[in-house]
């Protein structure tokens, strides 16, 4: 692809029925560490990274206090890299687990632990109120109910604009509607892995709520299939190029947070917002969706 990368392609959608953002968005947990037990990303480059993002018009960061490798967390970079934000900007962030400073996971799903992080997550970024503020549910969790009224709770202080959940099944987000407004659900998403989305997509769409999928590349590199290299040749694009545009197409609630600590991947991802698939692409790439639910399934 050679159009000139912006993210104004990928088209917009209303949070909250307040908080316009284009549906070409950054995720933000891949800035410290290239996963979880490293190696370190360059502190340097990953907040050239998110310049670099703002400059392609970029106006959704998805982040989360817990989002760190040793002392370098992915709040702190956003704050040194863009502080003052641009007025556009939206920064979206997640409570409900965490982790210790040696990286095991724990569930601090209590109202006061909850609360913790929310200030966590105000102070880290240096805001009075957090734009959207998702609770991520753990596994173990079957009820969202309690903690889902604890973050309501501080929306109505002031504290939080929007409430989010994530990682949820259709009677969990039911749950938490029942509380307080819900406007966007972040689960486990792409043309590869569509287990936590199909229903929860369609629920999305008609209801206004944003679609936000995290690993839309897969999560640790980009996936290789022969679907997937076959519509990228037609495009002259890349296999990531067309696992988002599958994303951006497949609904118009879809929000994408692809997440890269390399300058080039970054203006790849923002380029695929022009890149538009045909029918033809669309039947491929429906049918490796329908083969991997159906290889997950049989698993
Ligand atoms: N709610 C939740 O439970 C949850 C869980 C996981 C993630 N998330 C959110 O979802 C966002 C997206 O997930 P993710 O970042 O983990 O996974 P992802 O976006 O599916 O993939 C990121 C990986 O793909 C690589 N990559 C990115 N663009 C590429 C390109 N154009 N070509 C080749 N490789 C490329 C990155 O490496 P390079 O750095 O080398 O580009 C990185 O290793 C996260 O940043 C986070 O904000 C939420």
């Amino acid at each position: 692809m050679t159009t000139s990368p912006h993210v104004t392609a990928s088209g917009s959608l209303l949070l909250g029925g307040d908080l316009p953002v284009s549906r070409m968005g950054f995720g933000a947990m891949k800035l410290p560490m290239r996963d979880w037990q490293g190696p370190a990303c360059d502190p340097e480059q990953s907040r050239a990274v998110l310049r670099r993002a703002v400059e392609l018009g970029i106006d959704h960061i998805d982040t989360a206090w817990f989002y760190f490798f040793r002392d370098v967390f992915a709040n702190t970079l956003i704050r040194e890299a863009l502080y003052p934000y641009p007025e556009n900007l939206v920064i979206a962030t997640k409570v409900g687990p965490g982790r210790e400073p040696d990286g095991t996971w724990m569930n601090p799903a209590g109202p006061a632990e909850l609360r913790e992080a929310v200030h966590r997550n105000l102070r880290e970024l240096g805001v009075d109120r957090l734009d959207l503020v998702y609770l991520r549910r753990m596994p173990s969790q079957s009820s969202i109910s309690a903690p889902f009224e604890a973050l309501a709770a501080m929306r109505e202080e002031g504290l939080i604009r929007h409430l989010g959940v994530s990682n949820v099944s259709a009677a969990q987000l039911a749950e938490a509607e029942a509380i307080a407004p819900v406007v966007a659900v972040q689960n486990k998403f792409s043309v590869l892995d569509t287990e936590h989305g199909d229903g929860m997509l369609a629920d999305c769409e008609a209801r206004g709520i944003g679609f936000v999928p995290f690993f839309p590349l897969g999560g640790t590199g980009v996936p290789d299939h022969p679907a997937l290299r076959r519509v990228a040749e037609r495009h002259g694009a890349t296999r990531a190029q067309v696992m988002l545009a599958w994303l951006l197409a497949v609904s118009p609630a879809v929000l994408a947070i692809p997440g890269t600590s390399s300058p080039a991947h970054l203006d790849e991802n923002v380029a695929a917002a022009s890149l538009r698939l045909g029918p033809e692409d669309l039947a491929e790439l429906a049918a490796l969706a329908q083969e991997s639910a159906a290889i997950s399934q049989g698993r």
